[in-house]
């Protein structure tokens, strides 16, 4: 059976990494959260005390962010390809807002992002592969077989981000979840290096009113009908 190249892009928190985790275990193949990597780097930011060389001394930062060594691994329990940093497995760290809150400017500069899609282009295709993130349907993968925007309305987007973080025990507002979403948006769409754009070969699925089961029925007709043609 033919193996795809699937890449997912669209606005923050639209439930990408959800589906794109969910597609690549049915279908047996290689799943990869581009934005992990770029979150991976931000905390090795933060953890060094680089974000004042951030605003001040942008070769400095690149120059000491050499030292962040970052790849996957296939964990078998939950057949996820796990973040590690360094060595060390940086899955849950990732995710705080703190991270969201620096991520954008991070991911904005151009040496940062050759480093990261040269990574992100190293993943062997032949098995299968779903990328998600920003730019997989514009820049990493401009030959991807299917290409997918997802999008929702921002409090949606926000509502659910907020529940899931009071779910998992992590003490936030919503009002700083609906910002961070907000900021985020505008600083991927607008950066010159990779902006988030819509591919004219992409198909856009707003998910404001559609549970996550409707989302990945309507993805698996458009897999099934590339793989038989
Ligand atoms: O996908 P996620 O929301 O975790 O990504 C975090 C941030 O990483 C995005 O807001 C964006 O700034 C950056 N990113 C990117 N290009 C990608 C994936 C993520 O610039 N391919």
């Amino acid at each position: 059976m033919k193996k795809l190249t699937i890449a997912i892009d669209g606005h923050a928190s639209t439930g990408k990494s959800s589906i794109a985790k969910k597609i690549a275990i049915k279908y047996g193949y290689i799943y990869i959260n581009s934005g992990s990597m770029y979150r991976a780097v931000t905390l090795f930011a933060i953890e060094n005390k680089l974000l004042g060389e951030l605003n001040d001394n942008i070769d400095l930062f690149i120059e000491k962010l050499h030292a962040a060594f970052i790849n996957f691994r296939f964990n078998e329990n939950n057949l996820i390809s796990e973040i590690f940093l360094n060595g060390r497995n940086v899955e849950k760290e990732i995710s705080s807002l703190e991270i969201s809150n620096y991520v954008s400017k991070v991911a904005a500069i151009p040496e940062i992002r050759k480093e990261m899609v040269k990574l992100q282009r190293n993943i062997d295709r032949k098995k299968g592969v779903v990328m998600d993130g920003r730019d997989i349907g514009s820049v990493v993968f401009p030959d991807a077989d299917i290409k997918l925007f997802l999008t929702a309305s921002d409090t949606v987007r926000a509502n659910r981000r907020f529940e899931e973080m009071i779910n998992n025990g992590l003490s936030v507002s919503y009002d700083d979840i609906l910002n961070n979403i907000r900021i985020r948006d505008s600083l991927d769409s607008s950066r010159t290096d990779s902006p988030l754009i819509i591919e004219n070969d992409a198909v856009v699925i707003d998910n404001s009113n559609m549970s996550i089961n409707e989302q990945i029925k309507q993805i698996i007709l458009l897999i099934d009908k590339k793989i038989v043609n």
